[in-house]
């Protein structure tokens, strides 16, 4: 998978309208998943739309450590399923590199292996907390150690050694509603005895239950009630290979649909957009907003519904409040939301997002430092903040400081837009999730430049 290579910083000036009609990189959780469940499968996976950033990579990375072949070539990608039984012992540790998903994912995997792993990643990943991992399979039977977390005392960080064996079921309540977390406990579940019954606090995004059920695993997803039951009992253990398509990353898409929402003229369509409903809060908080916003189904690839969505400036937007499970909706998009939030007229609130002080950054206050950078008010909470908006009136340009996170560099690079200085947007770290993202920006017709 070779991530595009995208240069040190963007200078971004004040933009003219946004103008045309793009798609973007495959979702990088439905990457994730179709490179690790299609290593499960027993015979040759083809994934196309494959995510080309650099989380994505990883997750190939440790696959191939794991003695899993895999050819990619752009967007499409061939994987030699092996099965459980098929994955070795790594001979090195294996490299996350800023992504969560993988470690977390892995954990669960590997738990019920019969060898010993570690997992390692970038300083980011290095102060995520694993706590949340380690409690629930070392209840399944699993070992699993890590280093001290100062900031929780039943805590732990990467790296991680984790000594597989024999698993067996648990019922398990989630403390935090998290796909990573659940998706760890199903692959856990898949090779344990008995049966493994998860509920969590509100729904994550389900990828996991609708790829897995896609591939014939032995789980049913009851999503009313916010739970997920494992029963491998009687299960050959084999996944189906079936041909996975990709669509592409909404979490992406947000912040062209952002740009769109808040520069005057704008009329940008992203195609080929996934549409999961467990993913789509942005589209809602929108729509609340008032933006002018058509979205059309147009199909569904492995159970995952994909379409068009088209946003057109009308003038600044009203104010709104973003918590509960519109919040976890909208998890990722949070820091383009706040743009959005920063040029509408009057104070919006998020709350409800504990959660984003343990993301690639601090985002609570990483989007506060920004935003204030930009001249935009902002009070800070434990578990939110808000943002007084501008009504459309142009911001301050100067120079973002995204702490090496993907997410709050493309909010920064979307502030430019509206900015009458220039910003520079130190930018390397986009190709996490979003290698093209200035490329499409400027194909939109914004003002971006690369400089080295
Ligand atoms: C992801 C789950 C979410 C999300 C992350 C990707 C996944 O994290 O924020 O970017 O692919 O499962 P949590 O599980 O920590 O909520």
């Amino acid at each position: 998978m070779t991530a595009e290579r995208t240069h040190p910083t963007l200078r971004i000036g004040h933009s003219p309208a946004l103008r045309g009609v793009c798609s973007v990189p495959g979702d990088k959780s439905i990457s994730h998943r179709a490179l690790l469940f299609g290593a499960l499968c027993r015979g040759t996976v083809e994934i196309s739309g494959l995510g080309l950033g650099g989380d994505n990579a990883s997750t190939a990375g440790v696959l191939r450590a794991l003695g899993v072949a895999i050819a990619v070539d752009g967007t499409s990608a061939w994987v030699a399923g092996c099965g459980f039984a098929g994955l070795r012992e790594a001979a090195s540790v294996l490299d996350c590199g800023n992504s969560g998903t993988t470690m977390r994912l892995f954990c669960g995997l590997l738990a019920g292996r019969p060898f010993a792993s570690t997992l390692g990643g970038d300083p980011s990943l290095s102060r995520r907390p694993m706590g949340r991992v380690a409690k629930p399979l070392r209840l399944m039977g699993a070992t699993l150690e890590g280093q001290p977390d100062p900031a929780r005392p039943d805590g732990i960080l990467p790296p991680l050694v984790v000594r597989g064996g024999e698993l067996h079921g648990v019922d398990y309540a989630l403390p935090v509603a998290s796909a990573q977390l659940k998706s760890a406990l199903v692959l856990a579940g898949l090779q344990a005895k008995g049966k493994t019954i998860l509920e969590e606090p509100d729904l994550s995004r389900d990828h996991t239950e609708r790829m897995l059920g896609f591939l014939g695993a032995p789980l049913r997803a009851e999503p009313e009630h916010r739970r997920i039951v494992v029963d491998p009992e009687g299960w050959s253990g084999e996944l189906r290979p079936v041909p996975v398509e990709v669509p592409g990353d909404l979490s992406s898409a947000a912040f062209l649909l952002v740009a769109a929402a808040t520069v005057p003229g704008s009329d940008v369509t992203v195609e080929r957009v996934g549409l999961n409903p467990t993913r789509t809060g942005v589209l809602d908080v929108l729509r609340l907003m008032g933006a002018n916003i058509e979205v059309t189904e147009t199909s569904q690839a492995m159970g995952e519904p994909l379409g068009r969505v088209r946003v057109r400036h009308v003038g600044p937007l009203r104010a709104t409040r973003i918590a509960g499970a519109l919040a976890l909706r909208s998890i990722d998009e949070i820091p383009a939301l706040a743009v959005l939030c920063a040029s509408a007229e009057g104070c919006s609130e998020f709350a409800d997002l504990a959660e984003l002080r343990v993301k690639e950054s601090d985002r609570i206050a990483c989007i506060a430092r920004e935003l204030r950078r930009a001249g935009v008010e902002v009070a800070e909470a434990r578990d939110g903040f808000t943002v007084t908006g501008h009504g459309g009136r142009p911001l301050q340009g100067g120079r973002a400081e995204p702490d090496r996170d993907h997410r709050i560099a493309m909010a920064a690079a979307v502030l430019g837009l509206l900015s009458e200085e220039e910003t520079q947007v130190p930018s390397e770290d986009i190709a996490t999730s979003f290698p093209t993202f200035a490329d499409i920006l400027r194909g939109l017709g914004a003002n971006v430049a690369n400089q080295e």
